[in-house]
């Protein structure tokens, strides 16, 4: 849930003048099995997406081309991150209230997730969301989630 379950990852990258090369590996370069694929695209200029919550998924976004920004909210604090690099990554924890805005023109955001797609595992409403938040006696159980963090920045 809290911020340090969020970072920034750092993907290998295989340098190359015919172009360079990037490649993420689940439960390696990412700390869970991959169990969906997806990714925005067309995104309009001015566009915003994202507004919710998940209560158990875990996600890795990448700026697959171009750059966003993705704010993150556990409740409390905001903090914005610039993805940019094609061999970066953000890892977001679960009950991390998260929007994404400032898409650049033809950027690609493509999200590696830990589960695969469940409606009932969002918070759509924010003070839901925060109130689920106060009321929850304990924190997520993150045992399930192997930890490699020699790729962590
Ligand atoms: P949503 O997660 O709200 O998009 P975003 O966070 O990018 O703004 O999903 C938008 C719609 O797409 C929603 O109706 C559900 C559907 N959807 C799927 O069917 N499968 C998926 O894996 C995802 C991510 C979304």
């Amino acid at each position: 849930m809290p911020f340090e379950d969020c970072r920034i990852l750092r993907f290998p990258r295989v340098e190359d003048r015919r172009g360079n090369l990037s490649f993420i590996e689940a439960n390696r370069h990412v700390p869970f099995d991959i169990e969906r694929v997806y990714y925005l695209y067309d995104v309009p200029g001015g566009a915003a997406r994202g507004g919710h919550a998940h209560k158990q998924l875990w996600q890795v976004l990448v700026a697959i081309s171009g750059s966003f920004d993705v704010i993150l909210d556990d409740g409390e604090a905001r903090q914005r991150f610039s993805l940019n690099r094609s061999y970066n990554g953000l890892l977001v924890g679960p009950m991390m209230w998260r929007e994404l805005d400032n898409f650049s023109s033809g950027s690609v955001c493509l999200v590696l997730a830990s589960r695969p797609y469940e409606e009932e595992d969002y918070y759509r409403d924010y003070d839901h969301y925060r109130d689920n938040l106060r009321n929850s006696g304990s924190p997520p159980d993150f045992s399930q989630i192997k930890r490699h963090p020699e790729n962590l920045e």
